[in-house]
């Protein structure tokens, strides 16, 4: 009898391990014909790859031993063969290598999850199609300052200051999270679609998007019960939504009622393909979706974050608030606003935010698909795989950052890190072009809460989650209070 249990267990044990070697074995023969071998790591189960690692590290809030364990085993070389999200893939983090790959627009090319694909719908996959998508995104005047301020600070400030006035006047606890992605989408909103969309709308898209959001790194299954499936629901409600928002804004341009508040949507409506045929509306509302996704998600949390640290730190946040008072000291007594050249004079704000990008990694990993076999310092990345540029790692590496899980806005003191090392907002042809609207929002809401306002939180040991996005699991329970 116990010959038969050990025979049994050594069986299990041979058909786990056979099992665990498989997919790696798979590829190794699949790929033995390239000039050049695949990266040292691992390729993790059979359809799943390394994912149950990947979920165990990200859930638990560990999500930089992913990497760590990947660089004890294999050493420091930064590129690593992976299964993840449903492909095989390759991580690369080490700066340079992260700038190879971001930049190559020839070997490269957008490569989302199946999630990302189905919810997002990207327009912009081939070179083509990303050029055209980026002209009509250049439309936006939000990539120079200046048209920034003058166009939208006061449309800012009058939403930050409304939502300041209201969040301190709340008998009850916020969640802080929540409310940012409010502040974020009422400015989003008005720039691409106009000041005059319903209150209503904006509540019901508010909430379609926390769950669309949801969806973005879960596991495809499209079947009731799955997160993925509410994803999918909430898109199509969205997408309701914004058919009405483009119908209305073709009806009022149709009947002359354009006038001068010209906005994105407009340039959307206009916008032709590559024929000269223009857009149908499928197109328009994927677009808006996918405007709406990269903007208002990303910047809210990186403003609940910049918070939370502040108030996390109280000697870094005496300092942000000094250098508030110092500017509105030397305001003149007939400005009533703030203007670009205050904002430019935030120095020491523009610190804390960088280091909230770094130390919150809001956007850990962007996503690559190799177009043809590409070798990266002697290893092939094959045609089809996946690259993840894993921003986070780069971010928490004491290579380049010291001490790297320290909240340490100083450390920007004139910092000139090499190229690669710093990518919150991306880099190359698909760099961010939202990054200078989100640190004006960040830096107005910022300078109003610094003055007047301070946070009060209610379970201030709240555990962290990571996934889908990084952020207290209560969503930062708090009380903005009135202080001044
Ligand atoms: C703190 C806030 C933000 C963060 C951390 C962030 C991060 C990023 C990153 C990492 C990328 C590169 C993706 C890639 O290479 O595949 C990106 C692209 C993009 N972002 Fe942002 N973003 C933020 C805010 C915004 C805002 C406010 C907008 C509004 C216009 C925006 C619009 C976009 C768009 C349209 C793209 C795609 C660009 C392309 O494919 O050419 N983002 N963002």
């Amino acid at each position: 009898m116990e010959l038969y249990w050990a025979w049994v267990c050594a069986a299990t044990l041979a058909t786990c391990y056979v099992l665990r070697r498989l997919n790696g074995w798979y590829y190794d023969v699949k790929l033995r014909k390239k000039q050049y071998p695949l990266p040292p790591g691992d390729m993790g189960w059979p359809l799943i790859g390394n994912l149950i690692p990947f979920y165990k590290d990200f859930s638990s809030g560990r999500p930089n031993s992913f990497i760590n364990n990947l660089l004890l085993k294999y050493g420091e070389g930064g590129i690593y063969k992976t299964h993840l999200f449903g492909n095989p893939s390759i991580i690369v983090c080490e700066p340079e290598i992260c700038m190879r790959v971001l930049t190559d627009d020839v070997n490269f090319r957008v490569g989302y999850p199946t999630t990302i694909k189905e919810l997002i719908r990207l327009k912009h996959i081939s070179r083509a199609e990303h050029k055209q998508y980026r002209r009509l995104v250049n439309t936006l005047p939000i990539l120079d300052h200046q048209a920034l301020a003058t166009l939208y600070l006061e449309r800012i400030e009058n939403i930050v200051t409304n939502s300041l006035e209201e969040l301190s006047s709340m008998k009850h606890p916020v969640e802080l999270l929540k409310e940012m992605k409010k502040v974020t989408f009422k400015v989003f909103i008005h720039i691409l679609m106009g000041s005059s969309i319903h209150h209503m709308i904006i509540e019901n898209m508010d909430t379609s998007f926390a769950e669309l959001t949801n969806g973005i790194l879960s596991a495809p299954i499209n079947a009731p019960g799955f997160v993925f499936h509410k994803a999918l629901k909430a898109r199509k409600k969205l997408a309701k939504i914004l058919q009405s928002v483009v119908d209305e804004r073709r009806l009022r341009s149709k009947n002359g009622q354009e006038g001068k508040d010209k906005v994105f949507l407009d340039n959307l409506l206009e916008a032709k393909d590559e024929n000269g045929r223009k857009r149908d509306d499928e197109y328009i509302v994927d677009v808006l979706i996918a405007q709406l996704f990269a903007g208002h998600e990303t910047s809210a949390t990186a403003l609940m974050w910049t918070i939370l640290y502040l108030t996390q730190h109280p000697h870094i946040l005496e300092k942000a608030k000094k250098e508030q008072e110092e500017i509105m000291k030397a305001r003149v007594s007939s400005q009533g606003r703030l203007n670009l050249q205050e904002i430019k004079q935030m120095v020491y704000l523009s610190q804390v935010i960088d280091e909230t990008l770094r130390c919150a990694n809001i956007v850990f990993t962007t996503f690559r698909e190799a177009i043809s076999d590409v070798n990266i310092n002697g290893y092939v990345i094959p045609n089809g795989w996946r690259v993840l540029v894993w921003a986070r790692a780069v971010h928490m590496n004491p290579k380049y950052y010291p001490n790297p899980e320290e909240f340490n806005p100083s450390r920007w003191d004139d910092y000139h890190g090499k190229a690669g090392t710093f990518l919150p907002f991306g880099a190359g042809s698909r760099l961010c072009p939202g990054k200078d609207l989100a640190k004006l929002e960040i830096s107005v809401f910022l300078h109003y809460f610094l003055l007047n306002y301070k946070l009060e939180r209610i379970n201030a040991e709240c555990p962290i989650t990571f996934l889908p996005i990084l952020k207290p699991v209560d969503n930062c329970l708090a009380k903005v209070i009135k202080v001044s």
